[in-house]
């Protein structure tokens, strides 16, 4: 296993990418002005962007250098907001949303049915970027634009159908009505590792149920945010509207603004548990509403009697997908004790397949891409080093690989305990800690035992196993599949976790709601004033 790994580590950097001068320094280095990356340039990029949009393109704080995870390479920058830019934008998206709540809902629905048409015209090139600046595979990039135009046809039934109440009124003559009605201002703050989808999610069910949206997007993934900001823009230009869909590119200083500020009506974020802990106290502070998506500790179960073979699939999927970097990647898979060694060779034969499959993540074959950046190689070692020490095995890989970008080895941890630090800890790389259970009860309890809360599977045919799960009894995380993967939601349900996940829950069902607030309207349509509980109070 050895001799395969040393192999990875001496892959080259895809020729056709190597071509190019070396020197970051020099702006002819750009990636942007090369011919091979002349989809940015389709996509309205520069080499020099302005990262605020509010209406008109501008952009007055620090410039930030997005970097291809991939060679190291500088794509492009971006200028971003400073403060006071940020809080001229929150103004204009208070004044666009007054307009924007006058427009009857379908009809908002049927411009966010173009935003979806748009991003169709544009769903190459843009998940293209959305690999090249994340990190990701090339069908991941796609994937994470078509998730945004499957929520954008979502909205549009949405507009249509959702709806409020009729509520019996123990009063005579009375009537109850519930009316759901928008919030105002939505501030989105998204991550790096899906910098177009959570703002998809959050801006089409945002639009649709009337508020506007400003946007703040991770500072290492600028240029998607710019990106996919222009294609939103040319529909709102097209339709006469106000800019109700904001962007302000920027640091901490920006951030903490944007969630400081009364304006904001509800702040939805992504991001880590910490921040997230900051935020939600914050935004409490000043009563405004939160939407958490915070990290997750998924773990696969594997029952006694699963089907092996898919459970084999899924845990690749789940562990090494997108290198390791989504909130629902599998970090642990808690296996029973009859299937454990097998299970473990098993995946370990599938690892050593994957090596021919890593490499740049735009490489048509490649299957495992990069890490985000050097922090993330950072935090992997210290991951591998801390689960070495407290007594694991390293099944499989456990190097960084010494080429240019931000690459390590898909790895496998046995025979730590079920609640060392490292296990417990979400470390966003291509990690999992495989642990053996005595039974099904004994991988729910490992299962429940984490702060976090986000997604969670088992594998079983066990009626009885399987009812269990998804049971009060059973896994406490906001997803709990049977039979499929951690990652990979769907955007039809509401994506989100509980306990350190946050609570919050985007995307489809009914997580529209928490993009509104609720109207309980009484109305007395008797003629005559009657208290309720039959209170009597009155003077002759
Ligand atoms: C995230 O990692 O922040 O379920 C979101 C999934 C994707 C979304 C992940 N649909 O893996």
């Amino acid at each position: 296993m050895l001799a395969h790994l040393r192999n990875i580590s001496k892959l080259a950097v895809p020729r056709r990418l190597v071509t190019q001068s070396a020197s970051y320094s020099s702006s002819s280095s750009f990636l942007i002005d090369q011919p091979e990356y002349s989809f940015l340039k389709e996509l309205g990029l520069e080499r020099d962007n302005p990262g605020v949009y509010s209406g008109q393109w501008q952009g007055r704080g620090p410039s930030v250098t997005s970097y291809d995870p991939g060679t190291g390479r500088p794509i492009a920058k971006v200028r971003q907001g400073n403060v006071q830019e940020l809080e001229q934008t929150i103004g204009l998206a208070v004044e666009a949303y007054k307009q924007w709540r006058q427009v009857p809902a379908p009809v908002r629905g049927e411009i966010v049915r173009q935003i979806g048409d748009e991003l169709r015209k544009y769903k190459e090139p843009l998940g293209k970027l959305v690999s090249l600046e994340v990190g990701k595979i090339y069908s991941e990039g796609q994937g994470e634009i078509q998730e945004f135009i499957d929520i954008c046809d979502y909205a549009v039934g949405l507009s249509r159908i959702y709806s409020g109440q009729l509520i019996n009124s123990e009063r005579a003559d009375h009537s109850i009505l519930e009316a759901w009605r928008p919030l105002g201002v939505v501030g989105v703050i998204s991550a790096y590792n899906f910098p177009n989808a959570v703002f998809g999610w959050n801006a089409a069910i945002a639009l649709t149920t009337g508020n506007s949206v400003l946007w703040k997007g991770a500072p290492s993934t600028p240029l998607v945010s710019v990106a996919t900001t222009k294609i939103v823009a040319e529909v709102l230009r097209r339709n006469n509207l106000p800019p109700v869909v904001a962007l302000c590119q920027g640091g901490t200083d920006v951030g903490q603004t944007l969630v400081a500020d009364k304006r904001v009506n509800l702040v939805s974020f992504t991001g880590s548990c910490q921040t997230g802990r900051d935020v939600g106290v914050e935004v409490q502070r000043r009563f405004g509403k939160v939407i958490l998506e915070l990290g997750g500790n998924n773990a696969l179960i594997i029952d006694e009697s699963a089907n092996v073979k898919m459970a084999l699939d899924a845990a690749l999927f789940g562990c090494i997908g997108t290198s390791g970097q989504r909130c629902t990647t599998t970090r642990r898979i808690i296996v029973h004790e009859k299937l454990h060694d097998q299970f473990v060779k098993e995946l370990v034969g599938k690892y050593k397949q994957l090596i021919p499959k890593i490499g740049h993540q735009l490489e048509a074959q490649t299957l495992v891409g990069p890490v985000h950046t050097q922090q993330n190689v950072e935090n992997y070692k210290v991951a591998i080093a801390e689960a070495k020490s407290l007594g694991g095995t390293v099944a499989f890989g456990g190097n960084v690989i010494q080429r240019d970008g931000f690459y390590v080895e898909p790895t496998v941890i046995t025979g730590l305990p079920h609640d060392a630090s490292v296990v417990h800890r979400e470390t966003f790389a291509p990690i999992v800690y495989i642990l053996k259970a005595k039974n099904v009860d004994q991988a729910i309890e490992w299962n429940n035992e984490v702060e976090q809360g986000l997604s969670s599977a088992i594998f079983t045919e066990n009626i009885g196993q399987a009812f269990k799960w998804i049971g009060a009894k059973g896994s406490d995380c906001g997803i709990v599949n049977i039979n499929t993967t951690t990652n990979g939601a769907e955007i039809g349900g509401a994506f989100g976790g509980e306990k350190a996940t946050g609570g919050g829950r985007e995307s489809g069902s009914d997580a529209w709601k928490q993009y509104c607030k609720r109207a309980t309207i009484t109305v007395n349509h008797s003629g005559e004033l009657a208290c309720a509980q039959g209170v009597v109070f009155n003077v002759e």
